[in-house]
């Protein structure tokens, strides 16, 4: 039987941070063994912030290269870059016939850059969910990973694949579906600041490259409290935050022995923080010199998209040879 299909696409800005990977990158990692997966670097989505072509490029290649550092691995993936693959934006534009501006203009996310870029209301950012929807259906994708962020966008792509298939009297596309994993897998990473969410918008990640001193002092400046006074008593957030990053990137042991010294009283909060800190290093380390190596490396990572976007290539085309024939793009004369 023929694999699942999936896809997802990554904006090209930011780097990664610990809530990334233990969220998004590594559900990546299990999908792309049981799914025939399509993941993407959505650099034409991004020119609605109009990036110096500088940034654009430098963008794309942190991306791919820490994705890659992280272990998506080119020959079981399909890892490619949107722009390479020109024919979604062909059918981008045949989807905006039948695209509504009442339902672009409701939509969350187009409100909130609207309300918070008031001088940038272009219409990229109207078409943004037309464009994601063609990205997904252009490969037939069953499946699309999603955060809260994005619910409604893959909600306007299943109306829109819906939509097609209903005016052209086929079944062309499949209805995605979001992609959650069995069991509640994706780890939520708590902030350091005493917030409950490690984000980049949050300005409290800790950083896939970053280099063993700038973390150590990350975490060293994390939020706690004055200590607990009683035995057994129930921990803040913030010191409960610091415990969750530990039960995530230590042994149990370790957390055992902080466990009992919190409820003993005899904690010393710089303790714990410097056992946490080189976990986290220990365990960020390699991933960091992999991301390095491979910046370094333009023969790899040219090879790496270029045979990704053929294989993208290969499928968009495909389906946009059937789309054109439901249209009535043939020539009759
Ligand atoms: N909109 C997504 C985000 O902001 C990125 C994206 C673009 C995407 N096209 C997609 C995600 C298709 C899933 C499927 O993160």
């Amino acid at each position: 039987m023929s694999k699942q299909i999936v896809v997802s696409g990554i904006r090209p800005t930011g780097n990664l941070h610990l809530g990334n990977y233990f969220g998004a990158v590594r559900s990546f990692l299990k999908m792309q063994e049981d799914y025939n997966c399509y993941f993407f670097i959505a650099d034409i989505h991004s020119l609605t912030t109009h990036p110096t072509p500088g940034d654009l490029q430098s963008g794309v290649k942190q991306v791919l290269a820490e994705y890659l550092a992280c272990g998506i691995d080119p020959e079981k993936a399909t890892i490619f870059i949107q722009s390479d693959v020109t024919e979604v934006v062909e059918l981008y534009t045949f989807l905006n016939m039948n695209a509504y501006l009442g339902e672009l203009e409701r939509t969350t996310s187009f409100k909130d850059k609207a309300r918070s870029n008031p001088e940038n209301v272009n219409a990229g950012l109207l078409t943004y969910p037309v464009l994601m929807a063609a990205d997904i259906i252009i490969h037939k994708a069953e499946y699309v990973p999603v955060g809260k962020d994005q619910e409604q966008n893959l909600e306007m792509a299943r109306k829109f694949a819906g939509r097609f298939n209903r005016m052209y009297n086929c079944e062309l596309f499949p209805i995605p579906q979001p992609f959650t994993f069995d069991g509640g897998d994706m780890i939520k990473i708590p902030g350091l600041d005493g917030s409950g969410k490690m984000g980049k918008s949050e300005g409290n990640g800790i950083f896939l490259y970053e280099d063993p001193k700038e973390i150590r002092k990350k975490v060293m400046r994390a939020v706690t409290d004055a200590g607990p006074t009683e035995p057994n008593s129930k921990k803040a957030e913030p010191v409960e935050n610091l415990f969750k990053l530990l039960k995530i990137m230590s042994q149990p042991d370790v957390v055992a022995h902080f466990d009992a010294a919190y409820n003993d009283c005899s904690i010393r909060y710089g303790d714990l923080k410097n056992q946490l800190a080189e976990d986290i290093v220990t365990f960020t380390s390699p991933i960091r010199e992999r991301i390095l190596e491979i910046l370094k490396d333009d023969v790899y990572l040219g090879k790496v998209a270029r045979m990704g976007a053929e294989k993208a290539r290969e499928s968009a085309q495909a389906t946009l040879k059937e789309v054109k024939a439901l249209i009535g793009f043939k020539r009759l004369f």
